[in-house]
C-alpha cells in the first residue's frame, strides 16, 4: 500500500494495473481490503485500480480537519485532491459501494468534468428518513462509548445474503475482523456526515456519464426494487442485478461483479 497527504491527512490506498483509473471506495464501517476480489478481478495493463480507505477508515487516520462529523462532500473533496496528489488527470470511473455511492453522489454533484463513468453498488439516492437519521447519531455516540461491538452485533447480518451467511463463515469473519478494527472516531465522524446527507433523486436525470448500477438480488439495505428506480432514473444507465448476494455484493459473488464491470469498462 501507500499514502499521500491530502487535506492534512495521510490517505492510504492500494494502486495496481496500469492505464484507464477506476476508483473503488468502500462502504460503512469499512476500508479498502472489501475490494481485494475485484481488485485481483480487475487490476491489469489497461485498467489501473485505486482503491482508498478514507480518512478514519482502514491505516487512513482522521486528519486535521475535525473528528467530530465528516460529510460526504468533504469525502469527495478529500478523493478529489487525492487524485490531484496522484497526477490523475484525466477522467476517471468511480465505483462506490453504499456510502461509497452516497460520496460518488457528491463527487459527481461537484467533479463531473472527472468522470469517465459512474458505478453505483449497492446504494441509494435518497436521505434518511428522522428516524434514520437519529439512529445513526445514536450510533456515533454508542461506538465513541463502547467501541465497534454494538456495530458488529446490529450491522453484520443486514451486510449479507442468508446464504452466504450459512455458506462462506470465512467471509463473515473477515467483515467481522474488519469492523471490529475500525477506528471508533472515524465511524462515528462518517455515522454523523451520513445522517445529514442531502436527498439526491432529483439530481439523478442531471448524470451525464455512462452509468452501471449493480445491486445484489437478497440486498436488504439498498434493495433490488430502489436500485431498479434509480437505475431508470439515470439517462442510459446499466442495471447488473447480482445472484447469490446480498449488499457486500462484490465481496459474495466477485465474479458476476467484476464481469459486469468488465462488460461496462469495455463499452466506455
Ligand atoms: C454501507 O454499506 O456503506 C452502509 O450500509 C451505508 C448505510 O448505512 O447507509
Amino acid at each position: 500500500m501507500n499514502s499521500l497527504t491530502v487535506h492534512g491527512t495521510e490517505i492510504w490506498y492500494a494502486d495496481r494495473g496500469t492505464e484507464q483509473p477506476v476508483v473503488l471506495v468502500h462502504g460503512f464501517p469499512l476500508d479498502h481490503t472489501m475490494w481485494a476480489e475485484l481488485i485481483d478481478a480487475l487490476a491489469g495493463p489497461a485498467t489501473r485500480i485505486l482503491a482508498p480507505d478514507l480518512r478514519g477508515f482502514g491505516r487512513s487516520p482522521l486528519g486535521t480537519i475535525g473528528d467530530a462529523k465528516f460529510t460526504m462532500d468533504q469525502f469527495a473533496d478529500d478523493l478529489a485532491a487525492w487524485l490531484d496528489a496522484l497526477a490523475i488527470r484525466e477522467p476517471v470511473v468511480f465505483c462506490g459501494l453504499s456510502m461509497g455511492g452516497y460520496i460518488a453522489f457528491q463527487f459527481c454533484r461537484k467533479y463531473a468534468a472527472r468522470l469517465r463513468g459512474l458505478i453505483l453498488c449497492d446504494t441509494k439516492a435518497t436521505a434518511d428518513t428522522p428516524e434514520g437519521a437519529a439512529a445513526r447519531r445514536d450510533t456515533a455516540e454508542r461506538v465513541l462509548r463502547e467501541g465497534t461491538a454494538p456495530l458488529i452485533e446490529g450491522m453484520l447480518p443486514k451486510l449479507l445474503a442468508e446464504s452466504t451467511v450459512r455458506q462462506r463463515p470465512e467471509l463473515v469473519e473477515r467483515l467481522r475482523r474488519t469492523i471490529a478494527a475500525g477506528n471508533p472516531q472515524g465511524i462515528a465522524a462518517a455515522a454523523r456526515g451520513m445522517a445529514e446527507r442531502p436527498d439526491m433523486t432529483a439530481a439523478l436525470g442531471q448524470i451525464r456519464c455512462p452509468t452501471l448500477v449493480v445491486v445484489g438480488q437478497h440486498d436488504a439495505i439498498s434493495p433490488p426494487a430502489e436500485m431498479r428506480r434509480l437505475a431508470a432514473a439515470i439517462s442510459g444507465a446499466k442495471l447488473a442485478e447480482i445472484p447469490a448476494a446480498g449488499h457486500m455484493a462484490p465481496m459474495e459473488n466477485p465474479v458476476a461483479v467484476s464481469g459486469a464491470t468488465r462488460e461496462f469498462l469495455a463499452g466506455i
